[in-house]
């Protein structure tokens, strides 16, 4: 199998297995134990967590270990707008979010908050699928509590301009929220600088475990109080109980220093696999549409494709060439029967979304696969035209 499904989660990359595995069995014990055993994990864990406090720019304190972005998403936005002292009962999100951001708002709004939801600026435009700047603006008002945009889209990979708007929303004394799920290991994502108050990313999107994410709460600038989603044992200052996971926080911490180290070269790389994707097939199959930003900007994360073909569905393409992994949609919502709520939002129509799909290049793909999974998805798509006719 060719793999090229990298925006719905990535392979584990050995060096970060090999780093965990001592956590599992030789240091097995509970980090909030006061043996030596427990002392031992605690410390390992909390050269983790600096570790990645400096890759994020974020005081250490502000880091708040969670199983993934899922509950990072649910932990910030229902955290802070349920929080006693909020007052405020406006929030603002946009609506390419992923489920784990839009469910929550819809959630929210059910108990009573106000939502605006902001459209993307539509396909055609070089800058499809980024936040509509102007609309944004328009919607903080001073009721605003929360604004959620996630930083890099897991669909079309558009790139928001995350300075800029954590200017809107703090002009305001609204707070900014970002799912940074995406981004973090495949763009710089700089807290401090960009002034972001609550930020969501996850391991297995950059080399890492799954069930392991984190939260940044608060940025040095800002204080944020959040509500817990989970009680219990008080661990990590109250603000999510539960024993914390040395193995899983160690592989992170090790995904997210092996893509700081090659985060340039490896974009370049993955772009030119990408860029070589999307040649051969636009000279073998007229009519294709790309989906969201341009590819030769800066506003696209840089292994990501996304693009609808002219007569066939993309489960459909997908079923004719089962040795490439690749998608017709967002792992999420291609769990459902619904086209891509990110590509409607575009201003594609139900059928075009139907006849789209989504490509990720990552880290362990390389140009001699590229050309072999380009000859078998130009011949599976003449198969399924020739069957069509
Ligand atoms: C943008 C975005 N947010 C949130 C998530 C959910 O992350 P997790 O699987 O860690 O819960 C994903 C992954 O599918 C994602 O791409």
């Amino acid at each position: 199998m060719i793999y090229l499904d990298n925006h719905a989660t990535t392979r584990c990359d050995p060096r970060v297995v090999e780093a965990m595995v001592p956590w599992l069995s030789e240091h097995y014990g509970n980090p909030h134990s006061s043996h030596a055993l427990g002392a031992d994990a605690q410390s390992a864990m909390e050269n983790a967590i600096a570790k990645m406090a400096q890759f994020l720019n974020v005081p250490v304190d502000s880091l708040v270990m969670t199983s993934g972005a899922t509950e990072s998403n649910n932990l910030a936005i229902r955290g802070m707008c349920t929080h006693p002292r909020q007052k405020r009962r406006h929030i603002v999100t946009v609506t390419t979010e992923h489920p784990a951001v839009l469910d929550v708002f819809a959630e929210l709004q059910q108990h009573g908050f106000r939502v605006t939801y902001v459209p993307v600026l539509p396909t055609g435009l070089s800058n499809a699928g980024v936040v509509d700047m102007q609309r944004l603006d328009e919607a903080i008002d001073d009721d605003t509590a929360l604004v959620s945009v996630m930083w890099a889209n897991n669909e079309i990979g558009a790139i928001a301009p995350m300075k800029e708007i954590a200017r809107m929303c703090h002009d305001r004394g609204a707070l900014l929220h970002s799912d940074a799920t995406q981004a973090v290991g495949r763009i710089p994502v700089d807290v401090i600088n960009t002034d972001i108050d609550l930020l969501s990313a996850t391991a297995h999107k950059l080399y890492g475990p799954k069930g392991t994410g984190l939260l940044v709460v608060g940025n040095s600038h800002r204080r944020v109080r959040l509500n817990p989603q989970i009680v219990g044992g008080g661990q990590q200052r109250g603000i999510r109980s539960g024993t914390m996971n040395p193995a899983g926080i160690i592989g992170i911490a090790t995904a997210m220093q092996l893509c700081s180290d090659s985060m340039l070269e490896h974009n370049e790389r993955i772009a030119r696999l990408r860029d070589q994707i999307w040649s051969r097939l636009t000279a073998a199959i007229d009519g294709l549409h790309l989906n969201g930003p341009g590819l030769e900007q800066g506003e696209r994360l840089s292994g990501n494709l996304n693009f609808a073909l002219p007569a066939i569905e993309g489960q459909a393409w997908m079923s004719a060439v089962p040795e490439i992994a690749f998608s017709s949609g967002s792992a999420c919502s291609a769990a459902h029967s619904a086209p891509s709520h990110v590509l409607t939002a575009l201003g594609l129509d139900e059928s075009m979304a139907r006849r789209s799909t989504r490509f990720g290049v990552g880290r362990f793909n390389h140009s001699d696969e590229i050309e072999t999974v380009c000859e078998m998805l130009i011949e599976g798509h003449a198969r399924l035209l020739a069957l069509a006719k």
